[in-house]
């Protein structure tokens, strides 16, 4: 059964080789003053920053620019751009990057015309906006996140060890995103995986949650069966546009809020991803993957019938005379492969965790209560343990 929701997204998607030829018509329904956010110079190496910056002179913009937005943007960070977008007096912020250019755009959005510490009131006291939010458009180099399509801004601060997402609503979704799967062909492979791993957790986490029988998960299975496929033409030909275009259009649905409608989600691996990462500064998708098997594995007993379903829906086994036990076992062993021919990180200590972290780790990771287990702290414990 699937319990009442409301969906709406505002999020206008221009998707394909041309899609880069919208970005003037766009521009010109925002003003004069645009704040650039950008990382560390893939997009110069690439050219889309000339083609850019020729699209903004051509339409009169007044240009200010955030360069080197890190992975993992960091609170530190963040107050340099909300500095500088108020002083320019920002119209509209364009970001144009991965995950982390997009989630930080977002951050600086609801935080140019507000007074507080934007850590303070949006990472560490969870408030919403209540502020002129300035709009911004996203052009995508990296598919993983959905930041491209959703609310959702996660900040890093190393000083307090904490790695927090915000979620926040329709107004701070971008107005619209440029998603070209061209522009990923020159991510690294171990970028291209870990935003594949993203993809295919982010299904996951609202995947496995709750029995019923509901659209919403058949929505799921066609999404990780077209990822797992495309993921192994990506990996043997890096420049297979019809993997890459299926990879990035998968990402985006995988996190744009339509999988979760009308059901529980449980969002675990995240939680003790995001803690790892708050730690070791590590790839997001590879925090992931290193957690997921021992967090899996281990709840697996109480949530088994999902597993089987998963094991034979998304991993096509063969149900003859398994047990749901075995079928669901089979299904997270078919996954364990898979992660492996990506060449996913699959312990925590490959990634910098070390025994002496374990229990700053387990104080930072939330623990949520929409999966088939809670876990206690203990049990945190154990699976970061499994997870070394
Ligand atoms: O900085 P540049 O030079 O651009 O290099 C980036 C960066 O080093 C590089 N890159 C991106 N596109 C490229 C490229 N290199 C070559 N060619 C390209 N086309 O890739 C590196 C990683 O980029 P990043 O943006 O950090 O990756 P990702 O998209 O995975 O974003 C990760 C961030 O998003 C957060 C993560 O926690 C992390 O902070 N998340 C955001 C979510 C959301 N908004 O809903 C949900 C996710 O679960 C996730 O937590
Ligand atoms: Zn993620």
């Amino acid at each position: 059964m699937l319990g009442s929701f409301s969906y709406h997204n505002p999020t206008k998607l221009y998707f394909g080789e041309d899609a880069l030829s919208y970005l003037k018509g766009e521009l010109a329904n925002y003003g004069k003053n645009v704040l650039l956010v950008y990382g560390s110079g893939s997009i110069k190496k690439s050219g889309l920053y000339d083609e850019i910056t020729a699209a903004l002179n051509e339409c009169g913009k007044n240009v200010a620019e955030v360069s080197g937005v890190m992975p993992n943007p960091t609170a530190e960070k963040l107050r340099e751009g909300v500095k500088l977008a108020k002083s320019h007096s920002t119209d509209f912020i364009l970001a144009v990057g991965g995950g982390s250019v997009c989630d930080y755009s977002k951050a600086v959005s609801v935080s140019v015309h507000c007074d507080d510490d934007p850590w303070d009131k949006y990472f560490a006291r969870f408030e919403e906006p209540d502020c002129e939010i300035v709009p911004v458009g996203c052009i995508l180099t990296m598919a993983g996140t959905g930041s491209e399509m959703n609310g959702g801004s996660v900040i890093t601060n190393h000083e307090q060890h904490l790695k927090i997402g915000h979620v926040f609503g329709d107004e701070v979704m971008p107005k619209f995103s440029i998603l070209n799967p061209r522009y990923t062909m020159t991510l690294p492979k171990y970028q291209m995986c870990a935003g594949i791993y993203d993809i295919m957790n982010h299904i996951c986490e609202q995947y496995f949650s709750g029995e019923d029988d509901n659209t919403s998960d058949y929505i799921s299975e066609g999404l990780m069966r077209s990822l797992i496929v495309s993921s192994r033409k990506a990996v043997a030909d890096p420049e297979d546009y019809e993997a890459r275009s299926n990879i990035m259009w998968t990402a985006t649905w995988a996190l744009n809020t339509l999988v979760s409608r009308g059901k529980s989600t449980d969002w675990m691996v995240h939680m003790l991803g995001q803690a790892v990462g708050a730690y070791t500064d590590a790839t997001h998708g590879m925090t992931l993957a290193a957690v997921s098997l021992p967090y899996y594995r281990y709840i697996m007993p109480y949530g088994v019938k999902k597993f089987a379903r998963f094991a034979v829906n998304v991993w096509g086994i063969a149900p003859d005379g398994k047990t749901d036990e075995q079928l669901a076992a089979a299904g997270l062993d078919a996954m364990e492969s898979w992660m492996k021919e990506l060449g996913v990180v699959m312990k925590i200590s490959e990634l910098g965790a070390a025994d002496e972290m374990i229990d700053g780790i387990a104080d930072a990771t939330i623990i949520l209560d929409g999966g088939y287990k809670k876990l206690s702290r203990d049990e945190v414990v154990n699976i970061l343990k499994a997870s070394m």
